[in-house]
Formats: structure tokens, C-alpha cells, sequence
């Protein structure tokens, strides 16, 4: 399947996902958010797919924001239709059942740093730059940017970086607890590679089910929350993983975990 703003590329278990519009620092236009949405779906269904990567093309950008070529064109109604594509963009990621990985590779934008917020895990080239900057243009991080920004790293944070629209380094973003590891540039791939392969080695069941239950911790009330980690903790028992996690770890060999038995029932 080839898109025409992505470079998405299937192999050894991780799908790299690259936004691709160097010419633009990687905006996202209507024409992405609809790529991705259509990405996404199809790799959430590819039982080969154990991890994605979710990265920029070329060397300046990560994705600069959304495409402010396109705000001339936009009125109220209009505002909302693309708010609603690019959320189910970034729901789709985050209720991916394999785990994303963010490779920060430069300027992670509005939008742009969104969507890396948007992965499970984040990793930034030192030369990456952050920042919610809509404030400048009149506008502000919408498409759920506030809220997952604030529910991610805290209320006091998330608030200076929307107000203010100070773009930041990968050494803030990583004291903010925004990403989880600042490497050069240069050694990007190897440590996305290493995060991948740490993944890969994973029970698909077992990561589906935190991924559903670190969710549901950032979106619901403490009961609601703790009442799914409860129940998706009763989901792995009815599969043979944990019993084979166990026993390898007893037979002092690595497991061999089942893969997806397909959506859960
Ligand atoms: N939407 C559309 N085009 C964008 C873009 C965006 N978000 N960000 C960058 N571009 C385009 C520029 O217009 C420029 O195109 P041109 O060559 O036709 O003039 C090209 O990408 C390169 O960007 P440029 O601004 O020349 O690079 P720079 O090194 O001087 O600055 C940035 C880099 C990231 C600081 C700057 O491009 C910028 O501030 N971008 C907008 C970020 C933003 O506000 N995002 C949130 C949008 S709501």
C-alpha cells in the first residue's frame, strides 16, 4: 500500500511510519491526518506488525505542525471536521494494540509534537526541538492538545508550554518527562532499533492489555481506571502467555509468546 504523504515501510516485526513532506518540515495537511488514519487502521489488523516506529523524512523535522497553508480555507464548520481527523488519528495511535514509538528526528511542532504524544514512547535526536507555537498564529493546540498534553506531563507544565509557545530543547522536553531518551542524532536509529527489538520480545496479548489500561488511567476516574487494569489483567489469564512467560523464565530460556489471537471478544 503506498501513500502520498507517507513513507511506511513493514519489516522484522516494526512498521516505520515516516510523515513525508520535507519540502514542509512534514505538515500535516487534510491529505496526511486522512494517510494516517488509513495507516494506522490497516496496521492495528496485521498480526506481523509487533511494534511502529512513527518518525519524520528528511533531517530537519519530526512534523513542523499542522499545514498553515490550509488555515486560510477553514471556517468554524470546516475547523471542526479537521479537529475530528486528526483526533481519530491520534486516538487510533494510542488505541493501537501494538506499542508506538515516537523517533523524534527534529522539530516537533503543534501538531506535530501532538502526534508524538500521541506514541507510547518517545525518543528525541538532541537536535529535536518542541513546542506548541499555535498561540503566535492567533490559535491554540486543539485536536485534543491541551488535554493529552496536560494529562501526560502535568496541568503546571502543559499550561507554560501552551501559553507561552516558546519553542524548547530535547534536554526541557526529556526534564518535562515529555520524552523518554535525548540521543545524537547520529545514534536515533540505533536506539529506536534497540527500544523496537526490546518490544518485539514482548507478549503482543500482555502489551495490548497495558496499552488499554494506561489508557484508561489517563482518560477515566480512578475506579473506572483500576476496574480495567483489573479486568485486562483477568483477559492475559485466559491466554497462555503468562503461563509461558513463567515457565521459561523457570527453564531459564526466553519465551516464546503467542501472537495476536485477533481483536478481543
Ligand atoms: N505549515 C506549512 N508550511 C510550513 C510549516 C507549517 N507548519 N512549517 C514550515 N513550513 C514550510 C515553510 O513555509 C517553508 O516553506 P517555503 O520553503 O516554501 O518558504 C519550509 O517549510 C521551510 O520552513 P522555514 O520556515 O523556511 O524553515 P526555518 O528553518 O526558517 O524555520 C521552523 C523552521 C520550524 C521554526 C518554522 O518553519 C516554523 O515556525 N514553522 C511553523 C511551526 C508552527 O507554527 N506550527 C504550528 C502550526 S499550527
Amino acid at each position: 500500500m503506498t501513500y502520498a504523504t507517507l513513507d511506511v515501510s513493514i519489516g522484522d516485526g516494526i512498521a516505520t511510519v515516516a510523515v513525508d513532506r520535507p519540502e514542509v518540515l512534514n505538515a500535516l495537511s487534510s491529505q496526511v491526518f486522512a494517510d494516517l488514519h488509513e495507516a494506522t487502521a490497516r496496521l492495528r489488523d496485521d498480526p506481523t506488525v509487533r511494534v511502529v516506529v512513527i518518525t519524520g523524512a528528511g533531517d530537519r523535522a519530526f512534523v513542523a505542525g499542522a499545514d498553515i497553508k490550509e488555515f486560510e480555507g477553514l471556517d468554524a464548520n470546516r475547523a471542526i471536521a479537521r479537529t475530528a481527523d486528526g483526533m481519530r488519528v491520534y486516538d487510533n495511535l494510542r488505541r493501537l494494540p501494538q506499542p508506538v514509538v515516537a523517533a523524534i528526528n527534529g522539530y516537533a511542532l503543534g501538531g506535530g509534537m501532538l502526534l508524538a504524544v500521541a506514541c507510547d514512547i518517545r525518543i528525541a535526536a538532541d537536535t529535536a526541538e518542541f513546542g506548541y507555537p499555535e498561540i503566535r498564529l492567533g490559535v491554540f493546540p486543539a485536536t485534543g492538545g491541551t488535554v493529552l498534553l496536560s494529562r501526560l506531563i502535568g496541568p503546571a507544565a502543559a499550561r507554560a508550554i501552551c501559553l507561552l509557545g516558546e519553542r524548547f530543547s530535547a534536554g526541557r522536553a526529556y526534564e518535562l518527562g515529555l520524552v523518554t531518551k535525548v540521543v545524537p542524532k547520529t545514534g536515533l536509529s540505533a536506539e529506536v532499533r534497540r527500544v523496537c527489538d526490546l518490544l518485539k520480545g514482548y507478549s503482543p496479548i500482555a502489551l495490548r492489555e497495558l496499552k488499554a489500561v494506561l489508557n484508561a488511567s489517563l482518560e477515566d476516574g480512578f475506579d473506572a481506571a483500576r476496574d480495567v487494569e483489573t479486568r485486562a489483567y483477568a483477559e492475559l489469564f485466559r491466554h497462555g502467555d503468562v503461563k509461558e512467560g513463567a515457565r521459561a523464565f523457570l527453564e531459564k530460556r526466553p519465551p516464546r509468546f503467542a501472537a495476536l489471537p485477533g481483536p478481543r471478544g
